[in-house]
Formats: structure tokens, sequence, C-alpha cells
């Protein structure tokens, strides 16, 4: 019988890597990773399963329980057996960007790949909960969720989280207090069109307009829209300790049942479609996540000048919608 939740993770470069180490430090899972092996002449080099064995005798090393495996497989999808049993399959495969490049240049190379995956997802745990993390991870969620086909409470990118760390390390350090009284939230598209909401955000209860000034505020919003860039700035490729913390922030909520509210991209229609005016897309919204993956979807409160600000995030996603179908269609994905 199994006992302990599969977190499966499909690519194991810095993200899926860092993701696999951290989830198998909490001790609350067991870990598959999957990637692609390559050759060095005649020898066949499988980084993922070396990866896996350096964790596994971390685990060791540190007395935390926790099987961690794993699986070379090939961009035609071959080796993806080993997904069969997985709760929650975390999707880090793809390109990251390099200086110079936004998160839509990424589009074309990574649906190809995740188009892959998905497919396989479907065929091995089409029970799973999936959360996307690829770039550009608004259009790769809406791709995943079209192609998998699963009800929309079990498919979600991640970003928010992310975004909303960075914000909180930001005003906690402008402010000298803890990030753990720092309650903030972004949501909207994973671009420079970011929301941070400051109408809700405070700092151990006392609004953060009031302990700021406008100025500053509006410095601290740039910085966190710009949040991602800063990093492939100075590093020459994009973030993995942050977003690694971030996916598992949203594994652990699924796995313990904590019914947290965490901001996530998730597919948008009916009742909260129209509170959002972002039918038919995934967009980073506050949800509830539980054992069901997507529990609730919160429909937070927006001043005019936030209103104004999500449209124009929404718009940012929308107008690459079209450009993810014609991908899908050409690969005859749907
Ligand atoms: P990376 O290049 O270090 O790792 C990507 C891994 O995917 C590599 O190990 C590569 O071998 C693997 N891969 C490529 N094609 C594959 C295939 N067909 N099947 C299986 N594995 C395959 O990149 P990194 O830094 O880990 O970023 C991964 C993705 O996550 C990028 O698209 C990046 O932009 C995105 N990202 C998203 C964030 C978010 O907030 N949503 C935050 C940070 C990164
Ligand atoms: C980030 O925001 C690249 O999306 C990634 O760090």
């Amino acid at each position: 019988m199994k006992m302990r939740k599969v977190v499966s993770v499909i690519g194991a470069g810095n993200v899926g890597e860092h993701t696999a180490s951290l989830l198998a430090l909490r001790g609350l899972v067991d870990v598959r990773m999957f990637d692609l092996p390559r050759r060095d002449g005649e020898k066949l080099i499988e980084p993922v399963k070396g990866k896996a064995l350096d964790i596994q005798q971390m685990l060791s090393a540190l007395n935390i329980d926790g099987k961690v495996e794993g699986f070379s497989v090939s961009p035609e999808g071959e080796g993806y057996e080993a997904l069969e049993g997985s709760d929650i399959v975390v999707i880090t495969a793809g390109f990251p960007r390099k200086p110079g490049m936004s998160r839509e240049d990424l589009l074309d190379k990574n649906i190809s790949i995740l188009s892959v995956i998905a497919q396989k997802i479907k065929e091995y745990a089409p029970e799973a909960i999936v959360i996307v993390v690829t770039n550009p991870v608004d259009l790769m969620t809406y791709a995943v969720y079209k192609i998998l086909g699963f009800e929309k409470s079990r498919v979600m990118g991640m970003a928010g989280v992310l975004d909303s760390a960075r914000f909180k390390t930001f005003i906690s350090k402008e402010i000298k207090i803890s990030p753990m009284d720092v309650h903030a939230y972004v949501i909207g598209g994973h671009g420079d069109e970011m929301v941070p909401l400051i109408s809700i955000s405070n700092v151990g209860g006392i609004p953060l307009k009031d302990m700021l000034p406008r100025e500053k505020i509006q410095e601290l919003i740039k910085r966190t829209q710009f949040g991602g860039g800063e990093i492939v700035d100075l590093m020459g490729t994009s973030a993995y300790h942050a977003p690694a913390a971030s996916i598992v922030e949203m594994v652990e909520a699924i796995v313990t049942d904590n019914k947290r509210i965490l901001p996530c991209s998730v597919y948008l229609e009916g009742d909260v479609g129209k509170y959002y005016e972002a039918e038919g897309l995934c967009v980073g919204v506050p949800v509830k996540l539980g054992n069901c993956g997507v529990e609730e979807i919160i429909k937070i409160p927006m001043i005019e000048e936030e209103r104004q600000m999500w449209k124009r995030s929404v718009e940012s996603v929308r107008k690459n919608i079209a450009i993810v179908e014609e991908l899908l269609n050409a690969r005859n994905t749907l």
C-alpha cells in the first residue's frame, strides 16, 4: 500500500533540482525526478539519476525519511512510466530566460516540450494535480490545462507565490520588519504588468500605504514587477531558489490540506471569470489550496487604480492566447 504522497518533478534543471531537494528535505513526500540524458562521446550521462541519488544520500546524512528516484526520458516522450501513482506533478522542463529575453520569447520552444509532457501525464497520471512552472507560465498553464482536459481545480501555474515573496522581501527590507509580518499579494499575469495589491497589503495589520510614502511604494512595485529580470541580469539565467521554495509552498498546501490562500495561475470562467474580466484565460488570482487542488477562487477586492493595472495585466496574457491555440492546433494536441 502506498503510504506517502508522491510528487514527480519533470525537468531537473535549476528549478526542478532545487524543488526536489527542498521537497525531500521537508520529509513529507517521496520524489521522482525526470529529465533528458545526454551523450558525451560514447558515454551516456544521466544527470537526473545522479541528482536523485545525491539528494537521497543527503537525506541519509540528515536522518530524514524519504525516497528520491531519477528517471531519464526522451524529448519524444519515452520513459514516463514512473509517473504512475504520482499525486502531484510539477513541470519545470524547458528553457529559461537569458538576459534580454522576455518570458514570451520562450513560448514556441517550451510549448513543444510541454505538449509531449502533458500527454504523458494524461496517460500515466490521470488523477494527479499538476503545477506548471515553465515560462511563459500563464500561457503554459493554459496549454497544459487544454491538453490534459482535467478539471480546472487540478491544473495551476506557479508565479504569484514567488512574486509575492519578492514583494514581501522588498517591503520587509525597506521598513526593517520581518517578512513573516508582511502580508502582501501579487496577482495577474507573471510578467512586467503583474499587480502588487497595495490596498490590502499590511504590515502587522497596519496598511502599507500608511507606513511608506507613495513614491517609495511605487518603487517597490516596479522592483517587484521586474524582480525576475533583476535576477536574470545578475545571474545570467533565471532564479531558482525562491521559485523552488514557492513550488514547495503550493505542494505542502495540497499535501497537508492546509487550505492556505496562495496566488496561483488558474483557468477562469463563470462568475469568477466575469469578476476578473478574464474568462477563458489562466491568470494569477488568490485561491484556496487543499487536498483537491484549487478548492476555491477568491474574489479579491481591488481599488480603481489596481483594477486598471489588473486589466492591463490580463490583456498582456490574452494577446498571446491565439498564438498558443495555433501552436497547439499545429501539433494536433487539442
Ligand atoms: P534549466 O535549463 O536549468 O532546466 C530546465 C530543464 O528542463 C533542463 O534540465 C532540461 O534538460 C530539461 N528539459 C528540457 N527539455 C526537456 C524535455 N523535453 N523533457 C524533459 N526535460 C527537459 O531551467 P530552469 O532555470 O530550471 O527553468 C525551467 C523553466 O522554469 C524555465 O522555463 C523558466 O523560465 C521557468 N521558471 C518559471 C518561474 C515561475 O515563476 N513560473 C520561476 C523560475 C523559472
Ligand atoms: C522569474 O520570475 C524567470 O519567471 C522567472 O524569476
